[in-house]
């Protein structure tokens, strides 16, 4: 199953160039992106009163190179905090823009821009939204750079072998993963208004895919937290308000990512082999209604990325 992503990233001549060399893309084209006139040539683009970006469709082999591997390289090719001009090319239309066909990728890369954005001190000008419309730029403007090797671009040499030289080693990574398991988890949500049966499968998911320690869910009952729907060993059957990791991440209501959990005062032990520890709350509207918890065998397993997808996993088994 191939996967396609339009990317604008200033003058699409060396763009393209550049994102073509990558191991794993099948298929690019330059082309002008979410603009508001019809069948647009270059001549109308270049007044730059279109509205269009110069963009670089492409396909890749999602088994051979990976979205987040895409965007790291694509960030190398761009200033992410520069709006509206890459090197000397300037005017909307050499705007910096991710264009997203499939919605599925979308909280992947907002994930990635918010990783990427703690390396400037300045916001991110890149867009990021869904593809409104592209129209393939003519012909001459196709593998502009293969045709005509002098030809002009913004884009120092070094950076296409840096494209040849590199390839993504690990396909599918943590990431990936848990936004993979955010859309299987939308579909099972779909209809489904038992949040007891989406959490047995929630934890089921997670557990299979990450195997974890110990997955699961305690449901607020009364004036304590009671086990719900898990995966792993024997846990222990109820928690006070403001007690253990669970107890404190309802009581404060806001995810914990604890790395050591000796190091967390007042602790609930259930297993000895735990390590590591993630809460996050389940809510109903305002109200606490459950929390998610993990636990690793592992000293820090757990980071921003799992914060994140979890965070986005449980609003899912809000009753809606
Ligand atoms: N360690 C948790 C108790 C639950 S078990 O990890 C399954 C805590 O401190 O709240």
């Amino acid at each position: 199953m191939e996967k396609e992503l339009y990317l604008a990233a200033g003058c699409f001549w060396g763009a393209e160039h550049f994102l073509k060399q990558i191991e794993g893309v099948t298929f690019t084209e330059v082309g002008f992106a979410n603009g508001n006139t019809p069948n647009p040539t270059y001549k109308e683009v270049y007044t730059d009163t279109t509205g269009y970006a110069e963009t670089v469709h492409l396909r890749y082999d999602p088994l051979r190179v990976s979205l987040r591997f895409l965007l790291e390289m694509y960030f190398k090719a761009i200033d992410p905090t520069s709006l509206n001009q890459q090197g000397e090319d300037r005017g909307t239309r050499y705007r910096t823009g991710i264009y997203f066909t499939d919605s599925a990728d979308e909280p992947l890369v907002r994930y990635i821009m918010s990783e990427e954005a703690k390396h400037y001190g300045l916001p991110l000008q890149v867009e990021v939204m869904p593809l409104a419309n592209f129209y393939r730029a003519e012909d001459y403007h196709q593998d502009y750079l293969v045709n005509n090797p002098t030809g002009y671009c913004h884009l120092p040499v070094e950076l296409f072998a840096y494209a040849r030289n590199n390839r993504d080693t690990v396909t599918l990574e943590k990431c990936e993963r848990y936004n993979l398991l955010l859309r299987q988890l939308s579909a099972l949500a779909e209809g489904e208004t038992d949040t007891i049966a989406l959490m047995a499968n929630t934890a089921a998911m997670l557990h299979d895919t990450f195997h974890f320690w110990w997955t699961g869910f305690y449901r607020v009952v009364g004036d304590e937290l009671l086990l719900g729907p898990f995966q792993g060993p024997v846990a222990c059957m109820h928690i006070a308000f403001g007690s253990g990791v669970c107890g404190t991440a309802w009581q404060q209501r806001h995810t914990l990512v604890v790395p050591d959990v000796e190091a967390f005062p007042g602790h609930i032990a259930c297993s000895a082999a735990s390590r590591s520890e993630i809460v996050v709350p389940v809510y109903d509207g305002d109200n606490v209604i459950a929390v998610l918890d993990i636990d690793s065998q592992h000293f820090a397993t757990f980071d921003d990325c799992d914060r994140h997808f979890l965070e986005q996993l449980v609003v899912l088994l809000s009753p809606a």
